[in-house]
């Protein structure tokens, strides 16, 4: 019988414990600015084929995010805001230039954006599979949602499902590199899921057609990760 409960034990451990355990980019925010690194891509480029093509991946980790981390990096070393984490410089980016506005945001989406998907097959936690009925009616009218925000969103930006300080989830989308744990951004929280729709995220393999990419994204996302996002709330 002892045995027996080890083994139930060791079961539910393996099977709970990774909803707890933090994501990577988590210790991003919580990192002063001049000690952060630019993260492995947690894959090959070609892992997301077909949805994201290998050199899409290639040119958008390696070039773009590439320069948005370096970017940032030179432009805040030299300031006052060299010590402040990360999370600290968005909630008050009102105060900041342009340039560690665009590349700060730049830096840390992608890392989001990165970590958030995947070609394994996962599926959303329980609790979080309740609270998207319970904030959207149901999972479709949630994808519809968060699908229409990133199809409108005019020019660059990104989409994003974001976890509000009332405790509830809501759905945006975001100009440029904005994201909802900055200052300027209207609709403020903690992002869960986010999905880049610049043009240099898919217009290799989809050219203009946005919506294509958008309704293939669901093929790739990470529920894993998003779902440990938010159990940490
Ligand atoms: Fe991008």
């Amino acid at each position: 019988m002892k045995q027996k409960n080890l083994v139930l034990t060791f079961v539910f451990a393996i099977a709970v414990l990774p909803l707890f355990a933090s994501n990577p980019s988590d210790k991003t925010l919580s990192t002063k600015a001049v000690e952060l690194v630019f993260p492995e891509l947690p894959y090959a480029y070609n892992a997301l084929e077909p949805t994201i093509d290998a050199k899409t991946m290639e040119i958008h980790y390696s070039k773009h995010h590439k320069a948005y981390y370096n970017n940032f990096l030179a432009a805040i070393k030299e300031t006052p805001a060299a010590n402040l984490d990360l999370k600290s410089i968005f909630a008050e980016i009102s105060k900041q230039p342009a340039v560690v506005r665009n590349n700060g945001g730049g830096y840390y989406n992608h890392n989001l954006f990165w970590e958030n998907m995947t070609a394994a097959k996962t599926a959303p936690s329980a609790s979080l599979k309740a609270a998207i009925e319970k904030d959207f009616g149901s999972f479709d009218k949630f994808k519809e949602e968060f699908s229409g925000a990133a199809k409108k969103q005019f020019g660059s930006g990104w989409a994003w499902l974001v976890l509000g300080k009332d405790g509830k989830l809501f759905v945006s989308s975001t100009p440029n590199q904005d994201n909802p744990l900055m200052d300027v951004v209207e609709k403020k929280g903690t992002p869960l899921l986010a999905l880049d729709v610049w043009e240099h995220a898919y217009y290799l393999k989809y050219q203009n057609l946005r919506a294509d990419y958008v309704d293939n994204f669901w093929n790739i996302v990470n529920w894993d990760v998003v779902s440990k996002r938010f159990e940490k709330k």
